[in-house]
């Protein structure tokens, strides 16, 4: 492999996440998976919603099973709700400090990995701040382990593709017709990576990228998708609209990143630019939101809104991923 090719290097990634089978052992991106594949996990999702008020639900699939959380950048929705999946599926699960873990004392990842997989944690999940870091783990481990990816970077975050595709689902049925608009800082956005991964390959009708071109993704990255510049233009007539946090912690340098008043009356998802979406529109935001730059408040909690639903989904979501991996794991 030439590992100066960025199209190889996801190629041997997509490969490294099935076994000899085709079943998930990894979850490292969504590129690369098959449109068979994501919907079945997407039906799965959806057999662990129950209604508002109802239990949830519940099932010793992974009984027996230990699932650690390793969430090397902040997390509230995602690493909430791995935990709270893995112990609706029977699993122990491990949420490692590692503000006080040893990685402080400059142990390297993998021996953090080694010391974890000693102690039968059988699946780890894995948020870090740079790149490759969830497949360099997958290629190390024991066969019998499974790493699934929280957040990779700018990368990937594969999990919140799949609960962002099944939330749209449950509302518009079909991708083939629909009009996607995701509005924000699209170059830093693990979230818009994953989210146009999954769409891509579910047949979406137009996919529009919208940021001022400063926070514009490199074309190669998102093939299948259009990048636009000009919120009216992108917004027009969708079906969708996510709004997307600028992310700071990525963007080295300030200089040129619009100021907070002049983002919000470009780029801000508001009454205002909604009436240029259709009326049955629904908005989405993977959360945190910062109300008043990218998303005006009251429509974040305005009737149009599928917020709280994406993160209903989310434990779902990551509910039947954790229980594919697991019966991978039963089955080797
Ligand atoms: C996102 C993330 O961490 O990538 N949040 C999430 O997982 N729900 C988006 C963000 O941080 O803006």
């Amino acid at each position: 492999m030439n590992a100066a090719d960025p199209n190889e290097i996801l190629d041997d990634e997509a490969a490294l996440q099935l076994d000899a089978n085709g079943n998930l052992r990894h979850l490292l991106t969504l590129k690369g998976l098959d449109k068979a594949l994501l919907t079945d996990i997407l039906d799965d999702a959806e057999g662990y919603l129950t209604a508002p008020g109802a239990l949830p639900a519940r099932s010793q699939s992974l009984a027996g099973r230990t699932v650690g959380n390793l969430f090397f950048e902040p997390s509230t929705r995602t690493r909430a709700s791995f935990d709270l999946a893995g112990k609706r599926l029977g699993a122990d699960v491990l949420n490692l400090d590692v503000n006080t873990s040893s990685r402080k004392k400059g142990e390297s990842i993998l021996d953090t990995i080694y010391t974890l997989q000693a102690m039968h944690v059988d699946v780890m999940v894995v948020r870090d701040a740079s790149d490759g870091v969830p497949a360099y783990i997958a290629r190390h481990v024991q066969p019998h382990v499974s790493i699934l990816n929280a957040g990779e970077s700018d990368v990937s975050h594969p999990t919140q593709g799949l609960l962002d595709v099944l939330t749209i689902r449950q509302h518009k049925g079909a991708f083939e017709d629909l009009n996607i608009a995701i509005v924000g800082d699209i170059r830093h956005s693990r979230v818009a990576m994953s989210a146009t991964h999954a769409l891509t390959t579910l047949g979406v009708g137009d996919l529009r990228l919208i940021s001022p071109p400063i926070l514009a993704p490199d074309a190669d990255k998102v093939p299948g998708a259009r990048i636009v510049d000009n919120l009216a233009e992108g917004i027009a007539n969708a079906d969708v609209v996510m709004a997307l946090r600028i992310q700071r912690e990525r963007i080295g340098n300030l200089d040129g990143i619009p100021g907070i008043d002049e983002y919000f009356a470009n780029y801000g998802v508001s009454h205002d630019s909604m009436k240029l979406a259709r009326p049955d529109a629904i908005i989405m935001h993977p959360g945190p939101m910062n109300r008043g730059i990218e998303i005006e408040g009251s429509l974040a909690d305005g009737p149009q809104s599928v917020i709280t639903q994406q993160v209903t989904n989310g434990v779902a979501v990551r509910m039947a991923v954790l229980d594919r991996v697991g019966k991978t794991m039963a089955a080797r």
